[in-house]
């Protein structure tokens, strides 16, 4: 197996609070065990068109409390293509970079499979998503936060809504998930989750006003997840103004605000323990795996398991919200 010596750092799709804290630890550890780094800017874009930098220790000075990522990101159709990513090859060994480290989501990771897989190169990723929805890892670099921003604003809706006696969908991100949505209930009290995970078990909206969940209320808070196939929290509000016109509805979109903000204290511990492992896994020749948490203790876990959307969300913290809603 070829020695590694110089690491490749890149952020991929979207961005996450917790995304400095990762680059900052993957080039650190790397340093500090004889190794080179050179950031890639704006993921695998940065990579076909060539868009590399030496990293030094104090290239990360500074950023461990910053929103965002300090290397940008970017979509890259280009990458799902060969011959992109036989550019993006002939960059890195030009760079003199042997190994990468991805840090993102689902969409990452799947282009690291890949290209992995194609050249033999060994990748390490790091789940980088608000999204919460890689398998194998009990949660995502940046989730905490974004659910902490949910948390403030939910909290502030509670507020107007109350006064108004008004019912409130509030939409918040998740791509086809609905850990944001779920967690979010919980830690607002709200009066329920709508989430893709349940719209084939039954219609949801319905189960809701069925149950009667303003009988002892004034006023209701329901945490909607994205999705394009239901019209998310609009094709909400526009249901009940047809089929339910006794509810004053209002919609609330949080929208890329969720993505924004300096990280939670969990998610820097997070990203720098999962940034060093990064390090850790390829010089004990690890591959293709994503660095993780389970209880508490760092996994590695393959890629194919990674995007393999697994991972269940927990039927106890849907019962819970609708017993706590009462
Ligand atoms: O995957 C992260 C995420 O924020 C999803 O929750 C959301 O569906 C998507 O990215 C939005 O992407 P964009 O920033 O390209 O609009």
């Amino acid at each position: 197996m070829e020695k590694i010596k110089c690491i490749g750092v890149l952020t991929s799709g979207g961005d996450a609070p917790g995304m400095n804290a990762a680059i900052r630890a993957v080039t650190r550890t790397a340093i500090y065990n004889g190794l080179s780094v050179k950031g890639i800017m704006r993921g695998y874009r940065g990579l076909i068109n060539n868009e590399i930098v030496e990293f030094h220790s104090d290239s990360v000075s500074n950023i461990i409390q910053k929103g965002g990522t300090i290397l940008r990101t970017a979509r890259c159709p280009e990458f799902t293509a060969s011959e992109g990513r036989k550019t993006a090859y002939d960059n890195m060994r030009r760079a003199g970079i042997d190994a990468v480290v991805a840090i993102g989501g689902d969409g990452t990771i799947t282009g690291a499979r890949i290209f992995a897989e194609e050249y033999n190169i060994p990748i390490v990723a790091l789940p980088g998503t608000i999204d919460n929805d890689l398998s194998g890892t009990d949660s995502t670099i940046g989730f905490d936060t974004a659910l902490n921003t949910i948390m403030e604003c939910v909290d502030k809706i509670r507020d107007t809504a109350t006064s108004h006696e008004r019912l409130f969908f509030v939409e918040v991100m998740g791509h086809t998930a609905g850990y944001l949505a779920l967690n979010g209930a919980l830690a607002t009290g709200a009066e329920a989750a709508i989430i893709p995970e349940m719209e084939t078990e039954d219609d949801q909206l319905k189960t809701l006003i069925d149950n009667g969940f303003r009988k002892s209320k004034n006023s209701a808070i329901v945490l909607v997840a994205e999705n394009p196939k239901t019209g998310g929290a609009m094709g909400l509000a526009e249901r009940v103004k047809r089929e339910y016109p006794q509810y004053d509805a209002r919609v609330t979109i949080l929208g890329h605000l969720q993505r924004g903000g300096s990280p939670s204290a969990f998610d820097r511990i997070l990203a720098s323990r999962l940034g060093s492992a990064a390090i850790t896994a390829l010089q004990e020749g690890q591959r293709n795996v994503m660095t993780g948490i389970r209880n508490g203790e760092i996994v590695y876990v393959p890629f194919s398991q990674a995007i393999s959307h697994t991972k269940k969300l927990s039927q106890d913290m849907t019962d819970l919200v609708r017993i706590l809603s009462i």
